[in-house]
């Protein structure tokens, strides 16, 4: 079986250090917060070249406090995308604010820029694009609107450490960026993990004092916060990674333009766009096939495992019924959701399992597109 991504392969490769890395902060004592994870916060901070940057326990949390950090709250708007996982929109609930799932680019998989306006009321309060897959969000499109209308932005990079727009790292355009270190990311932790980044001290040092219960010094709660920190075990086992991470993100595009050109003679296969100004970074590698379950299970019995994100957009889940969305209230979202199917893609993958992809994709396409 090929595997979507192979986690085991990136620790071998980085056993040592990653092993003393753990060592070390075992014989430290020191397991929460502390200088480890300030070192991080430090070289991750320069690495986006971002003025902040805040370490979280869960990329959910990250969102979460941001949206506090900015003063969304009861009462108001937050226009987002619903394709994306659920924990983009749950954090705007659970910030007591209202999400407004604005339709997506067909293209880009993002929110498309051009719906924003129409969205905005006068209880709109910020706006939170979502750089799926790895793919930048238009941030000047994004930003201009903001600006226009006075609104904060809280830009969702969960899947997109190191994707530029115009040559500058996603995560550093809004109020507030959102990471997420889940072990499965382009920058993977060994378990939860999350950091916020933001430009303005005053938003920073909100987002410091909210994930230790709202502490504005030792023992002073000014306002109510949660537990939300990143632990020193997990930073010091992505301050290992994190040197290397430009050249992952380089590895995920070349296996991405192996895929787009391989795939490019096939017209029942949709390959993703690289926008003009945008640095993917191809967290998935997601194309749209006719007859999607069915080309999955092929490849399934093919030994090629692929993953669909995600096929109940959020404002088709249980917990935002009560926002008012049916089908057919986000079309291009709900139709790139019965489509999308993401292929193996890391830095790890070789050349010979990319090419077995490459070869029963096509078969298994063909097979399915077949009429019945
Ligand atoms: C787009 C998006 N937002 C937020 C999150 C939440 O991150 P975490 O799992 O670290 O809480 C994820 C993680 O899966 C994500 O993909």
């Amino acid at each position: 079986m090929i595997p979507i991504l192979d986690l085991k392969r990136q620790y071998n490769q980085h056993k040592e250090a990653l092993d003393e890395a753990v060592l070390a902060v075992m014989e430290s004592g020191g397991f929460i917060l502390g200088p480890t994870v300030e070192r991080f916060e430090k070289d991750v901070a320069q690495w986006l070249d971002a003025n902040h940057a805040i370490g979280v326990a869960t990329g959910t949390d990250a969102l979460y406090l941001a949206l506090r950090a900015c003063g969304v709250g009861p009462g108001d708007e937050v226009i987002t995308t619903a394709f994306t996982y659920i924990a983009t929109s749950e954090s705007i609930v659970r910030a007591g604010a209202r999400p407004v799932f604005v339709d997506i680019d067909p293209q880009t998989y993002n929110m498309d820029v051009n719906k924003i306006e129409a969205a905005i009321t006068d209880r709109t309060k910020a706006i939170l694009p979502v750089h799926l897959y790895g793919q930048p969000v238009d941030m000047d499109a994004v930003m201009h609107i903001a600006q226009q209308r006075n609104l904060k932005v809280i830009e969702d990079c969960a899947q997109a450490i190191g994707a530029k727009w115009h040559g500058r790292a996603v995560g550093t355009y809004g109020d507030c960026g959102c990471f997420s270190f889940f072990p499965t990311k382009n920058l993977g932790a060994f378990g939860d993990g999350g950091l916020v980044t933001a430009n303005d001290q005053v938003v920073a040092d909100k987002v410091r004092n909210l994930r230790v219960h709202g502490q504005t010094k030792k023992y002073h709660h000014d306002y109510e916060g949660v537990n939300s920190r990143l632990d020193a075990m997990q930073a010091a086992i992505l301050s290992v990674k994190l040197p290397y991470l430009a050249d992952w993100n380089q590895r995920r595009r070349e296996i991405a333009a192996g895929y787009t050109k391989a795939f490019s003679v096939d017209p029942d296969i949709l390959t993703p766009v690289v926008v003009d100004h945008g640095e993917h970074v191809f967290h998935q590698y997601t194309i749209q096939v006719p007859n999607r379950d069915a080309v999955q299970t092929a490849l399934n019995e093919a030994g090629i495992a692929t993953m669909v994100y995600y096929p109940i957009p959020c404002h088709l889940q249980g917990m935002h019924a009560d926002l008012g969305y049916q089908p057919g209230s986000l079309p291009i979202t709900e139709s790139v959701a019965q489509r999308v199917l993401s292929l193996p893609i890391f830095p790890e993958l070789t050349h010979d399992e990319q090419h077995r992809v490459i070869e029963q994709v096509h078969a298994a396409v063909k097979q399915q597109a077949l009429p019945v």
